[in-house]
């Protein structure tokens, strides 16, 4: 576990990068910092692994604080993927990705496996890759290099500093959906910088919304959406952040707080299976592909069927008070 107590940041004794900041990180969850430009992400990484100096609180790992801990500790406790990649441009792929399994001193075999194993883990070939050097691979590969890296020494804690920044959207989807892949094998302790809402979304089990050095709201993605806690969360959130939620639910879900609804057995309906996303529902519903849909069971069993007024009801369930109007339905 991490444990953030009054942490905070004062470069120069003048700029306040990190202002009082406490939340914890639980062991295998998979933090999201997000907000502005300029608003203490990076630096509030940077204290974890000792690169900037706290100015004043505490941050514990397991029990002890990072201030006690030395270099090789660091490293081998502690993944860092940088903000841009950081490769040594010098060095091939294996050297890059091998750089702290070197540090510690791993023998020829042990090295030679983890290599092979972390290449196909982020799935690059590992032969084809060895012996190049950073500048004969895309943003994308480096990317994944970077990431590799980090892993290597298989450290509990990875902290990741805007790791699928500087891509298009396509491949970025793509390495999050692996890296997700790859948190379920891995189950590590992250703390993961975006400035993206939607990745943030996507991929945190939680969520620290964080203003001016200062932490806005700590919670699931689905509280964040549902009930910010003030008008900058809100904001920062988006209009759209009840369509958004929706990502975030099955229709099991949707089963579970509002119900299904008879389906006339006659009629020739659409059927889904219940693990589907809210959100590919709900574009079905409004896209008109059906006005009703069937839900199936993994076994096939028809469970019964739902409209886009149970969408609606669902929603308005979980937004309860704060629902600034869940109207989905255009007429
Ligand atoms: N070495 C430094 N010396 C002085 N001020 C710094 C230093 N590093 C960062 N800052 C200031 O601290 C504040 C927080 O910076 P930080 O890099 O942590 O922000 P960030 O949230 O990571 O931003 P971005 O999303 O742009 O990466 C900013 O005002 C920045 O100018
Ligand atoms: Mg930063």
């Amino acid at each position: 576990m991490i444990q953030f107590n009054d942490v905070s940041k004062v470069y120069n004794g003048s700029v306040k990068a990190v202002d009082n900041v406490s939340f914890n990180v639980e062991d295998g969850e998979f933090v999201i910092l997000v907000g502005p430009s300029g608003c203490g992400k990076t630096t509030l990484l940077r204290m974890v692994n000792q690169l900037e100096e706290i100015t004043e609180g505490e941050i514990i790992l397991n029990n002890q604080s990072v201030k006690e801990l030395n270099k090789i500790e660091m490293r081998r406790k502690i993944g860092y993927v940088i903000q841009s990649n950081g490769l040594f441009p010098n060095m091939t792929i294996e050297k890059n990705v091998m750089i702290v399994p070197d540090l510690l001193g791993w023998d020829r075999k042990k090295r030679q496996d983890r290599f092979n194993h972390l290449m196909e883990l982020i799935g690059l070939h590992p032969d084809e890759f060895r012996k190049r050097y950073p500048h004969e691979l895309s943003g994308g590969q480096q990317q994944r290099i970077g990431v590799a890296r980090a892993l290597a020494a298989d450290p509990p804690v990875m902290l990741m500093d805007e790791p699928f920044g500087a891509l298009d959207p396509i491949i970025r989807n793509r390495l999050q959906e692996e890296f997700l892949q790859i948190q379920k094998e891995v189950k590590k302790t992250i703390l993961f910088v975006s400035h993206d809402i939607d990745e943030a979304v996507k991929m945190g089990d939680k969520i620290a919304l964080l203003r001016d050095g200062e932490i806005m709201q700590y919670n699931r993605p689905e509280e964040i959406l549902n009930h910010p806690k003030n008008e900058f969360v809100s904001k920062f959130v988006g209009q759209d952040r009840v369509l958004k939620s929706t990502s975030l639910y099955s229709v099991k879900d949707l089963d579970n707080e509002v119900g299904l609804s008879p389906y006339d057995k006659s009629a020739h309906i659409k059927a889904v299976q219940e693990d589907t996303s809210l959100r590919i529902i709900l574009s079905m519903l409004l896209n008109q592909e059906a006005d009703q849909l069937v839900i199936e069971d993994g076994n096939g069993n028809r469970k019964g069927s739902l409209t886009l007024e149970h969408v609606e009801k669902f929603l308005q369930a979980k937004v309860g008070e704060n629902a600034d109007g869940v109207a989905l339905q255009h007429e």
